[in-house]
């Protein structure tokens, strides 16, 4: 079968808000992470602090100015960083100017600095101080480094929920970096995909159209950079940032996205490169150096001998456009001749050998990073990455679950009828994952292999959870992958609930038709803390309460470890 591609609206067509109230104080509210986040609702530094990228001897520091109403069209800003949070010892300070050309926006890379250091940076506006972020920079390359602390999360939807996962990141105040791999933002209107509950407590989405311009991009970075918990999450650590698709919009690819009508909307270069232009504003993340792409955000970073952490490109640089079973085999009767020719087409079609995820640069230049940091022998490499990367097989819902629950379930949502019979043909769950760029899958692990690393997957996207193994064509283990669930992205699990149907269903129905899927769960908004050490990679799956309420609790729901050898993924206790 084809695989099938998951729309968004199917995943949180409906999505029920438990709790209507907000409750007024948090019993989070006396945070680990001691930095004065706050920003101030008024005063020009409106939308808090962040820093990003580590270097050995730089990091990226950022801020915004909010401008009174009529000021110049250029403003200067002073920043300091210090060795200590009183700033007793500042260490490096300097100005930047910014202005209109760059929506008020302030970057800086910080150069200088010592490796392996926490440091403490804030910034001025004439009379006015900024909040005090916390950063810190990489350990020296060649430096011994005996454990590495990350939080990993995806897909932070502003109208889906309160942001409680970057709260919980934001307390523990014992990451070393944050990794955020896509949908930092959403570009639906004010009725899209999950807003329901962002209507009923003033998380509408601003501006409430779909973003399309460079003016609707920012003012939307601008609304999700207000909420005082992705300041928090901000502020405590030093970010590695890279962009699933709704960055631009849904299920974007190189030449265009499903979102993206170029009849009403304008040219797909036109829309793609204001997102950019907004994003790289907006973000912690380095500019590339002059002369280079704004749109090959792969980069790389060293933690030491310990890890190495690749962040990857997967939308726009060399994707090809998904593959579509249901426009393909629309109209035609299942198991005619015109439609099994139609399905082999589809297949054919996914297994070509020249198909493109990564795009042909992106991919020797990762093949390139494998080489090298086998050469010095790096312990582990961490790939920050978008998209599922393991086997997952359109499970059989129909065989899977009962019969009265996919009666009411196609009563509610007709379209999970055709989406149902898709699945029965054999295809991957999803072609928007790697499971639609197979042969690409099979050159990555292939370089993988032959520099001899040990890979470890980090992945957004799904709203759901994952530890899975990863398992070539040839049946060997390539590496591991945790797939970390959303920020308040709704997943298949919160659909089913808000329909009245059992959630708990969707998760053991996926898993149990994967034989690469060790484990798989839906229905919980949290993230990964990921604890990397010489011996081994641990990863803590951590689940939220809720996100309808500002009261929240965070758990470790289930935590897996791998070695680095064969056996793969051992299930771990505390
Ligand atoms: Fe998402």
């Amino acid at each position: 079968m084809i695989g099938i591609r998951i729309p968004d609206d199917w995943k949180g067509t409906v999505m029920a808000a438990t709790r209507r109230g907000i409750l007024a104080g948090s019993v989070l509210a006396a945070a680990a992470c001691t930095v004065s986040a706050a920003s101030a609702a008024e005063g020009p530094f409106q939308h808090g602090v962040a820093s990003g990228d580590p270097l050995p001897d730089a990091v990226v520091i950022w801020t915004r100015i909010s401008p009174p109403e009529g000021a110049p069209r250029l403003a200067e800003v002073l920043w300091d960083v210090a060795e200590d949070e009183g700033f007793a010892r500042i260490i490096r300070s300097g100005r930047a100017e910014t202005g209109v050309a760059r929506d008020f926006t302030v970057k800086v890379d910080v150069t200088g600095l010592a490796p392996g250091q926490r440091y403490f940076y804030r910034f001025r506006s004439g009379a006015h101080l900024s909040g005090t972020g916390i950063t810190r920079t990489a350990p020296a390359r060649e430096a011994d480094v005996a454990a590495l602390r990350l939080a990993v999360v995806s897909c932070s939807n502003h109208p889906a929920g309160y942001f409680n996962v970057y709260r919980a990141i934001a307390v523990r105040g014992d990451v070393d970096l944050v990794l955020h791999l896509g949908d930092y933002i959403y570009e639906y209107g004010a009725s899209g995909y999950a807003t329901q509950f962002g209507r009923q407590v003033g998380r509408v989405p601003d501006p409430p159209h779909e973003i399309v311009s460079l003016d609707d991009y920012r003012r939307r970075y601008a609304q999700y950079r207000s909420d005082p918990d992705l300041q928090a999450a901000h502020a405590c650590a030093p970010w590695l940032v890279t962009w699933d698709d709704h960055e631009f919009t849904n299920d974007a690819w190189m030449a265009g996205a499903e979102n993206h009508t170029e009849a009403t909307e304008g040219p797909w270069s036109a829309r793609k490169g204001v997102a950019l232009q907004a994003y790289y504003e907006w973000m912690p993340l380095r500019d590339p150096a002059p002369g280079g792409s704004f749109e090959a955000i792969n980069r790389a970073f060293d933690w030491g001998q310990l890890a190495s952490i690749t962040m990857l490109e997967t939308r726009i640089l060399g994707r090809a456009q998904q593959l579509d079973p249901a426009a393909a085999l629309a109209g035609l009767t299942p198991g005619s001749e015109a439609f099994m020719a139609a399905l082999a087409g589809l297949n054919r079609a996914m297994a070509d050998p020249e198909r493109q995820l990564l795009g042909p640069a992106q991919e020797s230049w990762l093949a390139g990073r494998f080489a090298a940091d086998a050469g010095r022998q790096v312990r582990w490499n961490l790939l920050g990455n978008q998209i599922i990367m393991a086997r997952v097989p359109a499970p059989d819902f129909r065989g899977g679950l009962p019969q009265d629950v996919i009666t009411r379930l196609v009563q509610a949502l007709p379209q999970a009828e055709g989406y149902m019979d898709l699945a029965q043909l054999g295809l991957p769950l999803n072609l928007d994952a790697w499971d639609g760029y197979p042969a690409a899958r099979e050159r990555l692990y292939a370089a993988a292999k032959a520099a001899g690393v040990r890979l470890v997957t980090l992945t957004g996207d799904t709203h759901s959870s994952w530890a899975n193994r990863l398992v070539d064509a040839g049946g060997e283990l390539r590496g591991v992958e945790f797939g970390c669930s959303s920020v308040t992205s709704p997943d298949f699990a919160d659909t089913f609930n808000a329909l009245g149907l059992d959630g708990s269903l969707i998760g053991p129905l996926i898993a149990s038709g994967a034989p690469d899927v060790i484990e798989h769960h839906e229905g919980q908004r949290g993230f990964v803390l990921l604890d990397v050490t010489p011996e081994a990679v641990r990863a803590d799956f951590i689940a939220i309460s809720t996100v309808f309420a500002r009261d929240f609790t965070a758990s470790r729901r289930s935590t897996w470890r791998w070695d680095g050898g064969a056996a793969g993924l051992v299930a771990a206790g505390s």
